[in-house]
């Protein structure tokens, strides 16, 4: 199963799932690695993370715990 963890005021970390294009391509990472998929919209290289959030002082508050479904 993929797991995805939301970094505090970073990337999503997806672990166990293929990244997909628009048209179904698959993005080509290694096997086995988890990956960082950019949430602040700063990277250089979407849609993966580059390290950019910091330069920008990405801030998140999402938490768990304060998420209500609607
Ligand atoms: S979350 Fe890292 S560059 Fe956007």
């Amino acid at each position: 199963m993929a797991k995805v963890t939301v970094r505090a005021n970073g990337p999503y970390l997806v672990e166990g799932a293929e990244i997909r294009d628009a048209n179904g391509a698959v993005f080509p990472v290694e096997p086995g690695k988890p990956v960082a998929l950019c949430r602040c919209g700063a990277s250089q290289r979407k849609p993966f993370c580059d390290g950019s959030h910091l330069k920008i002082g990405f801030q998140a508050a999402e938490t768990a715990a304060s998420f209500t479904a609607k």
